[in-house]
């Protein structure tokens, strides 16, 4: 099994949001588990909203989350974390992960802390990673194109693809489901962000 985690120690930048996604798009081809370590339960109570094609299980026990790759009943662990860099629960994730996935808004503020978990608590561990610049004002895509590139001038990998910002995001969660299955103003738009990210995952990572 594969273990690819979302991090970031900001609150509200899109891990759940991006974790319910690219589980949905995953579970189209692999069995897939998706682990909520974050004593919030956001990612569960989506979950009970709908009837998701992938299996959940809201664990927060740092010593059986390092224990996560010994379940073998599937090819693919997508771990949703807490806004808090802190956890003991978030650091046994990013240990167990072979690949961790970066949400984070495009603001200069916002990337700055990125910047500095990124250099004190995800390169040291050696695990492969990329940022995912999220809620982008479709407007404004230019200057998240720049923020990609001083990103990359600093040397943190970067997802080329973006999540724009649309309230499709916000109204498929209210209705418990991914975006994938989700009906309404932008719903194709959004889901062909995240189904991107995918394909350059499996380019970049195999997966
Ligand atoms: N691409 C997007 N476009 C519009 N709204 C979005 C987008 N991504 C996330 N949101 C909304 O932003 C809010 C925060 O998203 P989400 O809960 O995924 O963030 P989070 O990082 O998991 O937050 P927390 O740290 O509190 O767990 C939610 O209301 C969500 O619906
Ligand atoms: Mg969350």
């Amino acid at each position: 099994m594969k273990i690819l985690s979302v991090v970031n120690g900001k609150g509200g930048v899109g891990k759940t949001t991006t974790s319910i996604n690219l589980a949905a798009i995953y579970a189209e081809k692999y069995r897939v588990l998706m682990v909520d370590s974050d004593p919030q339960g956001s990612a569960t109570w989506w979950a009970e909203q709908g009837e998701p094609k992938f299996e959940i299980a809201q664990e927060t026990d740092p010593k059986l989350l390092s224990k996560l790759r010994s379940i073998s009943e599937y090819d693919l662990a997508i771990c949703d974390t807490p806004p808090a860099l802190r956890s003991d629960a978030l650091i046994a994730v990013v240990k167990a992960s072979d690949y961790v996935v970066l949400p984070s808004l495009p603001s200069p503020m916002d990337l700055k802390a990125l910047i500095d978990t990124v250099k004190g608590t995800i390169s040291p561990q050696g695990v492969s990673h990329r940022v995912l610049l999220t809620r982008v004002d479709p407007r404004r895509i230019n200057d998240a194109m720049d923020a990609q590139s001083s990103l990359m001038a600093k040397g943190i990998p970067v997802f080329n693809s973006m999540i724009r910002g649309y309230a499709a995001h916000e109204k498929s969660v209210l209705d418990g489901v991914p975006i994938t299955q989700w009906k309404g103003k932008n719903a194709r738009e959004a889901e062909s962000d995240y189904q991107r990210v995918v394909d350059e995952l499996q380019r970049e990572w195999g997966n």
